[in-house]
């Protein structure tokens, strides 16, 4: 089969979140299935392209023209890439805000970004399958079922959805369709309109063939108010298209025995390396490495600095929280409130936390090995990617029981031996402290302990299951719609 992806965010080239490490994982995974996989990016400042395809495209806007080109990005890992070149609206310092700020013209740049990918579905890549992701490509569909409807080329073509978040809508006001070049019978409720705005990702939940979230328990907790951010209605609705298919993680990028970033390597038969890890990681936060500072059990954190990821939990019990005997290194960035959160910590507990305010993948390694624990107390969580890494490095996660972390983390059973991590329900602070507690606690246990990470670090969470459930996917969405395309053409 030959599938398209389009998304704003994949690596080698570009990356905020998770949803980059998905895009290049799920890519390399299907072609080593067989299946022949291209990608549309948005050609960023530093993504270097080899070659032109298509000097200039014509995009129409609401009020003229635009000419982006189509860059060729060669092939990585038997993935084609092309890119979506204008520099007016990729070439820039971040990729979707500045200092928590989106860029006033987000919803023009996406736009463009969807039509391109269309236009490349059409002339430069004629895939079988069209697989899309989160709000920036959420046009897609919406373009292909209105005004390519009856482009004989596209209409045959299916298109597979992928929620990575349902926080994210791509929300405008409703004079944005006439200036995107939108047909206004789009502000309608069984359209993009969403209390007199327009909603982007509400358009590809309406014309999607299929829906997709990244884990079982999301695609679950999506059809409720408490997490389906006003779009619980149309996610219902379309329940019957929706499946939950758990992300897989890249081990060749992700395990503790390959890995070039961190200090040592080490493996479940001997983890000597993690303790060096642990040495390095202390000293790179400026923590204490005398014979105390090694034993304390430390705590890794490593995010964007986001209300979903539950840091309020953090400030809510700071004070008991780093009485404890512990220490904790944290990694983030994002929205200011939560910078700020964690370099008062910094400041006010000296040598128990250490805390670096940036987006480096290479201190996001040196956390994963050198931790003892790692924290997510998410207030939602569609799948979570750092938590799989940890029991890969034989780090313990500590996780709210929500979305792909109560998936993927099963609870320690101190009597059976049973479990990988420990994980507490209550969106509280005092539900995280008493789970932290716990394995507090049990970190004292050296034998339980041991047993912890060794469950997690045999753990299986590659692509592989899950690049077949897609594939499984991606046919029935390619008959259902070849039957729906022979219909309307007679
Ligand atoms: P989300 O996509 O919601 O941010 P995930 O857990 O799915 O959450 O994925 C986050 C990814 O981004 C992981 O690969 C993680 O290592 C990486 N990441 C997040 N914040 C940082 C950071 N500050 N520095 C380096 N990598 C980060
Ligand atoms: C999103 C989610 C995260 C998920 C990632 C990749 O950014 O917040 O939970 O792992 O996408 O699907």
């Amino acid at each position: 089969m030959k599938i398209l992806f389009v998304a704003s965010e994949g690596l080698p080239f570009s990356k905020t979140g998770g949803l980059a490490d998905v895009v290049e994982a799920l890519p390399k995974a299907l072609v080593t299935m067989g299946h022949e996989v291209s990608v549309v990016l948005p050609r960023y400042r530093n993504t270097k392209a080899s070659a032109v395809v298509l000097p200039s495209l014509t995009i129409p806007t609401g009020d003229g023209l635009r000419f982006p080109a189509v860059a060729d990005g060669t092939a990585v890992a038997g993935v084609r890439y092309f890119f979506v070149d204008d520099p007016d609206y990729f070439d820039r310092d971040q990729l979707y805000s500045v200092q928590g700020k989106d860029y006033p013209d987000n919803a023009e740049r996406f736009a463009e970004f969807s039509r391109a990918a269309v236009e490349i579905a059409k002339h430069v890549y004629p895939a079988d399958v069209i697989h899309c992701h989160d709000w920036q490509s959420a046009l897609v569909p919406v373009l292909l079922r209105t005004l390519y409807e009856s482009d004989p080329v596209l209409r045959g073509v299916p298109v597979v959805f992928t929620i990575h978040n349902m926080g994210y809508h791509g929300l405008y006001p409703r004079e944005a369709l006439k200036r995107l070049g939108l047909p206004e019978k789009l502000f309608h409720m069984d359209a993009m309109e969403f209390y007199g705005k327009v909603n982007f990702l509400k358009g590809a939940l309406v014309f999607a063939d299929y829906l997709t979230t990244v884990s079982r328990k999301y695609a679950q907790e999506i059809q409720t108010p408490e997490y389906g951010h006003g779009l619980e209605g149309v996610i219902h609705q379309r329940a019957e298209h929706l499946f939950g298919i758990l992300n897989g993680v890249d081990y060749s990028a992700w395990s503790p025995e390959t890995d070039t970033f961190i200090a040592a390597r080490y493996s479940p038969k001997d983890l000597s390396g993690k303790r060096v890890c642990k040495r390095d990681l202390l000293v790179q936060f400026g923590l204490p490495v005398d014979t105390l500072g090694i034993a304390r059990p430390l705590i890794g954190i490593v995010s964007r600095f986001a209300d979903q990821k539950g840091f309020d939990l953090i400030a809510q019990v700071a004070n008991e929280l780093l009485s404890e005997d512990l220490s904790i290194v944290a990694l983030g960035a994002g929205e200011p409130k939560h910078e700020q959160l964690f370099r008062e910590l910094a400041a006010r507990f000296p040598g128990k936390i250490g805390v670096k305010i940036a987006y480096d993948n290479a201190v996001a390694h040196k956390i994963e090995a050198g931790s003892d624990m790692f924290l997510m107390p998410s207030r939602y969580e569609p799948c979570g990617l750092n938590q799989i890494y940890s029991l890969k490095y034989g780090t313990v996660p500590v996780v709210r029981a929500t979305g792909g972390l109560d998936d993927t983390i099963e609870p320690f059973d101190p009597r059976t031996g049973y479990g990988t991590g420990f994980k507490f329900e209550a969106y509280s602070g005092q539900a995280l402290l008493a789970c932290l507690r716990q394995a507090l606690s049990t970190f004292q246990n050296e034998r339980a302990w041991r047993q912890i990470q060794a469950n997690g670090m045999a753990k299986d969470f590659s692509w592989h299951a899950s690049a077949a459930e897609y594939v499984r996917l991606y046919e029935s969405a390619r008959k259902a719609r070849n039957q729906m395309a022979a219909g309307t053409s007679n």
